[in-house]
Protein backbone atom coordinates (compact mmCIF):
# COMPACT_ATOMS: atom_id res chain seq x y z
CA UNK A 1 0.00 0.00 0.00
CA UNK A 2 1.08 3.52 -0.61
CA UNK A 3 2.14 5.81 1.75
CA UNK A 4 -0.35 8.21 3.47
CA UNK A 5 0.98 11.47 4.37
CA UNK A 6 -2.35 13.68 4.69
CA UNK A 7 -4.66 13.67 7.85
CA UNK A 8 -8.02 12.89 7.61
CA UNK A 9 -10.54 14.13 10.15
CA UNK A 10 -14.13 13.21 10.18
CA UNK A 11 -16.95 14.81 11.58
CA UNK A 12 -20.40 13.06 12.58
CA UNK A 13 -23.48 13.51 14.68
CA UNK A 14 -27.47 13.85 14.25
CA UNK A 15 -29.51 15.84 12.01
CA UNK A 16 -28.69 19.84 12.61
CA UNK A 17 -25.99 18.84 14.81
CA UNK A 18 -23.69 21.37 12.91
CA UNK A 19 -21.69 19.46 11.28
CA UNK A 20 -21.57 21.32 7.75
CA UNK A 21 -21.36 24.42 9.82
CA UNK A 22 -18.31 23.31 11.74
CA UNK A 23 -16.45 21.28 8.84
CA UNK A 24 -16.36 24.89 6.95
CA UNK A 25 -15.19 26.37 9.55
CA UNK A 26 -11.58 24.73 10.13
CA UNK A 27 -11.64 24.65 6.20
CA UNK A 28 -11.56 27.90 6.19
CA UNK A 29 -9.19 28.15 9.36
CA UNK A 30 -6.69 25.56 7.37
CA UNK A 31 -7.00 27.53 3.90
CA UNK A 32 -6.09 30.79 5.41
CA UNK A 33 -2.94 29.14 6.91
CA UNK A 34 -2.09 28.36 3.06
CA UNK A 35 -2.11 24.03 4.30
CA UNK A 36 -3.60 21.66 1.47
CA UNK A 37 -7.07 20.96 2.44
CA UNK A 38 -9.59 19.89 0.96
CA UNK A 39 -13.75 19.61 2.01
CA UNK A 40 -15.56 16.47 1.06
CA UNK A 41 -19.23 14.94 2.38
CA UNK A 42 -20.97 11.65 2.65
CA UNK A 43 -23.11 10.78 0.44
CA UNK A 44 -21.51 12.41 -2.14
CA UNK A 45 -18.50 14.48 -3.52
CA UNK A 46 -18.17 12.27 -6.42
CA UNK A 47 -20.66 11.97 -9.36
CA UNK A 48 -21.26 8.49 -8.36
CA UNK A 49 -21.99 9.53 -4.88
CA UNK A 50 -24.26 12.31 -6.04
CA UNK A 51 -26.69 10.48 -7.75
CA UNK A 52 -26.65 7.32 -4.97
CA UNK A 53 -27.40 10.65 -2.02
CA UNK A 54 -30.25 11.39 -4.39
CA UNK A 55 -31.65 7.90 -4.16
CA UNK A 56 -30.69 7.79 -0.12
CA UNK A 57 -32.18 10.96 1.15
CA UNK A 58 -35.08 11.60 -1.38
CA UNK A 59 -36.42 8.22 -2.41
CA UNK A 60 -39.55 6.69 -1.39
CA UNK A 61 -38.75 5.29 2.09
CA UNK A 62 -40.41 1.78 1.43
CA UNK A 63 -38.23 1.14 -1.75
CA UNK A 64 -34.83 1.13 0.03
CA UNK A 65 -34.19 -1.80 2.62
CA UNK A 66 -32.20 -1.17 5.01
CA UNK A 67 -29.48 -3.74 3.90
CA UNK A 68 -29.97 -1.97 0.26
CA UNK A 69 -29.49 1.43 2.47
CA UNK A 70 -26.10 0.02 4.09
CA UNK A 71 -24.48 -1.17 0.45
CA UNK A 72 -25.80 2.30 -1.05
CA UNK A 73 -23.88 4.42 1.64
CA UNK A 74 -20.75 1.61 1.35
CA UNK A 75 -21.00 2.05 -2.72
CA UNK A 76 -20.64 5.65 -2.46
CA UNK A 77 -18.06 5.29 0.23
CA UNK A 78 -16.05 2.89 -1.65
CA UNK A 79 -15.77 5.30 -4.78
CA UNK A 80 -14.81 8.68 -2.48
CA UNK A 81 -12.28 6.86 -0.69
CA UNK A 82 -10.87 5.35 -3.67
CA UNK A 83 -11.81 8.48 -5.94
CA UNK A 84 -10.99 11.49 -3.61
CA UNK A 85 -9.21 10.57 -0.10
CA UNK A 86 -6.55 8.48 -0.80
CA UNK A 87 -5.04 10.15 -3.80
CA UNK A 88 -5.48 13.29 -1.53
CA UNK A 89 -3.56 11.59 1.79
CA UNK A 90 -0.73 10.25 -0.64
CA UNK A 91 -0.19 14.05 -2.15
CA UNK A 92 -0.17 14.84 2.21
CA UNK A 93 -3.25 16.88 2.01
CA UNK A 94 -5.59 17.19 5.28
CA UNK A 95 -8.56 15.56 4.24
CA UNK A 96 -11.91 17.16 5.98
CA UNK A 97 -15.04 14.48 5.85
CA UNK A 98 -18.67 15.81 6.64
CA UNK A 99 -19.29 12.12 7.78
CA UNK A 100 -17.90 9.14 7.10
CA UNK A 101 -17.97 5.16 8.25
CA UNK A 102 -19.12 6.01 11.90
CA UNK A 103 -22.29 7.43 10.04
CA UNK A 104 -22.95 4.18 9.20
CA UNK A 105 -22.73 2.25 12.54
CA UNK A 106 -24.87 4.76 14.21
CA UNK A 107 -28.02 5.02 11.31
CA UNK A 108 -27.93 1.27 9.85
CA UNK A 109 -26.45 -0.20 13.16
CA UNK A 110 -28.17 1.69 15.90
CA UNK A 111 -31.31 3.23 13.94
CA UNK A 112 -32.40 0.39 11.42
CA UNK A 113 -30.69 -2.46 13.55
CA UNK A 114 -28.72 -4.00 11.09
CA UNK A 115 -26.04 -6.23 12.73
CA UNK A 116 -23.10 -4.30 13.77
CA UNK A 117 -20.22 -6.47 12.79
CA UNK A 118 -21.99 -7.23 9.10
CA UNK A 119 -21.89 -3.28 8.93
CA UNK A 120 -18.04 -2.94 10.07
CA UNK A 121 -17.51 -5.77 7.42
CA UNK A 122 -19.08 -3.53 4.85
CA UNK A 123 -17.19 -0.57 6.04
CA UNK A 124 -14.01 -2.00 5.70
CA UNK A 125 -14.58 -3.46 2.58
CA UNK A 126 -15.84 0.06 1.14
CA UNK A 127 -12.98 1.65 3.22
CA UNK A 128 -9.91 -0.58 2.45
CA UNK A 129 -9.79 -0.20 6.12
CA UNK A 130 -9.18 3.27 6.43
CA UNK A 131 -9.65 4.99 9.57
CA UNK A 132 -9.91 8.38 10.48
CA UNK A 133 -6.93 10.08 12.79
CA UNK A 134 -9.79 12.06 14.18
CA UNK A 135 -13.26 12.61 14.47
CA UNK A 136 -15.39 15.07 15.92
CA UNK A 137 -18.80 14.05 16.80
CA UNK A 138 -21.57 16.98 17.32
CA UNK A 139 -23.54 15.62 20.12
CA UNK A 140 -27.31 17.37 20.18
CA UNK A 141 -30.63 16.28 21.82
CA UNK A 142 -32.17 14.51 18.80
CA UNK A 143 -35.20 17.50 19.06
CA UNK A 144 -33.41 20.54 19.20
CA UNK A 145 -30.89 18.93 16.35
CA UNK A 146 -34.27 18.60 13.91
CA UNK A 147 -35.86 21.96 15.37
CA UNK A 148 -32.46 23.73 13.97
CA UNK A 149 -33.69 22.12 10.12
CA UNK A 150 -37.54 22.28 10.34
CA UNK A 151 -37.80 24.79 7.30
CA UNK A 152 -36.87 23.23 4.45
CA UNK A 153 -38.08 19.56 2.80
CA UNK A 154 -37.56 17.01 5.36
CA UNK A 155 -35.12 14.30 3.70
CA UNK A 156 -36.02 10.26 4.30
CA UNK A 157 -33.95 10.25 7.40
CA UNK A 158 -35.27 13.40 9.07
CA UNK A 159 -38.61 11.64 8.46
CA UNK A 160 -37.81 9.02 10.62
CA UNK A 161 -39.31 9.06 14.24
CA UNK A 162 -37.93 10.66 17.65
CA UNK A 163 -36.62 7.18 18.93
CA UNK A 164 -35.12 6.67 15.55
CA UNK A 165 -32.34 9.91 15.81
CA UNK A 166 -32.47 8.40 19.68
CA UNK A 167 -31.25 5.47 18.98
CA UNK A 168 -28.52 6.94 16.75
CA UNK A 169 -28.03 9.41 19.04
CA UNK A 170 -26.79 6.54 22.09
CA UNK A 171 -25.46 4.87 19.20
CA UNK A 172 -22.80 7.42 18.04
CA UNK A 173 -22.21 7.67 21.75
CA UNK A 174 -21.15 4.74 22.50
CA UNK A 175 -19.11 4.44 19.38
CA UNK A 176 -17.53 7.65 20.92
CA UNK A 177 -16.95 6.17 23.89
CA UNK A 178 -15.12 2.44 22.56
CA UNK A 179 -12.66 4.85 20.81
CA UNK A 180 -11.62 7.55 23.10
CA UNK A 181 -8.65 8.66 21.34
CA UNK A 182 -9.77 9.14 17.99
CA UNK A 183 -13.09 10.89 19.36
CA UNK A 184 -13.89 14.49 20.77
CA UNK A 185 -17.47 14.48 22.17
CA UNK A 186 -18.31 18.31 21.74
CA UNK A 187 -21.48 19.69 23.42
CA UNK A 188 -23.25 21.36 19.60
CA UNK A 189 -25.66 23.52 22.20
CA UNK A 190 -22.61 25.76 22.76
CA UNK A 191 -21.86 28.88 20.90
CA UNK A 192 -20.67 28.21 17.36
CA UNK A 193 -17.49 30.01 17.78
CA UNK A 194 -16.81 28.10 21.24
CA UNK A 195 -17.54 24.79 19.04
CA UNK A 196 -14.65 26.19 16.39
CA UNK A 197 -12.15 27.21 19.16
CA UNK A 198 -12.55 23.39 20.29
CA UNK A 199 -12.30 21.84 17.54
CA UNK A 200 -9.25 24.07 16.44
CA UNK A 201 -7.45 23.36 19.48
CA UNK A 202 -7.08 19.39 18.57
CA UNK A 203 -6.10 20.15 14.98
CA UNK A 204 -3.39 22.94 15.90
CA UNK A 205 -2.36 20.22 18.30
CA UNK A 206 -1.84 17.46 15.93
CA UNK A 207 -0.56 19.84 13.25
CA UNK A 208 2.38 20.98 15.44
N1 LIG B 1 -23.63 25.89 17.66
C1 LIG B 1 -24.76 26.24 17.03
N2 LIG B 1 -25.70 26.96 17.68
C2 LIG B 1 -26.83 27.31 17.05
N3 LIG B 1 -27.14 27.00 15.78
C3 LIG B 1 -26.25 26.29 15.09
C4 LIG B 1 -25.01 25.87 15.67
N4 LIG B 1 -24.33 25.16 14.73
C5 LIG B 1 -25.09 25.15 13.63
N5 LIG B 1 -26.24 25.83 13.82
C6 LIG B 1 -27.33 26.02 12.84
O1 LIG B 1 -28.07 24.82 12.80
C7 LIG B 1 -28.45 24.51 11.46
C8 LIG B 1 -27.90 23.15 11.07
O2 LIG B 1 -26.49 23.24 10.97
P1 LIG B 1 -25.67 22.36 9.93
O3 LIG B 1 -26.36 22.36 8.61
O4 LIG B 1 -24.25 22.75 10.00
O5 LIG B 1 -25.88 20.94 10.63
P2 LIG B 1 -25.56 19.51 10.03
O6 LIG B 1 -25.10 18.69 11.18
O7 LIG B 1 -24.67 19.65 8.88
O8 LIG B 1 -27.01 19.06 9.58
P3 LIG B 1 -27.38 17.86 8.55
O9 LIG B 1 -27.63 16.71 9.43
O10 LIG B 1 -28.61 18.37 7.87
O11 LIG B 1 -26.27 17.70 7.59
C9 LIG B 1 -27.94 25.65 10.59
O12 LIG B 1 -28.96 26.58 10.41
C10 LIG B 1 -26.80 26.23 11.43
O13 LIG B 1 -26.56 27.57 11.15
MG1 LIG C 1 -24.86 18.91 6.92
Amino acid sequence: MKEKNGLFITFEGGEGSGKSLQTRKLYRRLQKLSLPVILIHEPGSTALGEKLSRLLKWGHSNEISPLAELLLFNAARAQLVQQVINPALSAGKIVICDRFADSTLAYQGCGRGLDMAAIKNANATATGGLQPEMTFLLDIPVKEGLARKSTRETNRFEKEEVAFHERVRQGYLQIAASEPRRFTVIDARLDKKRIAGIIWQRVSSILE
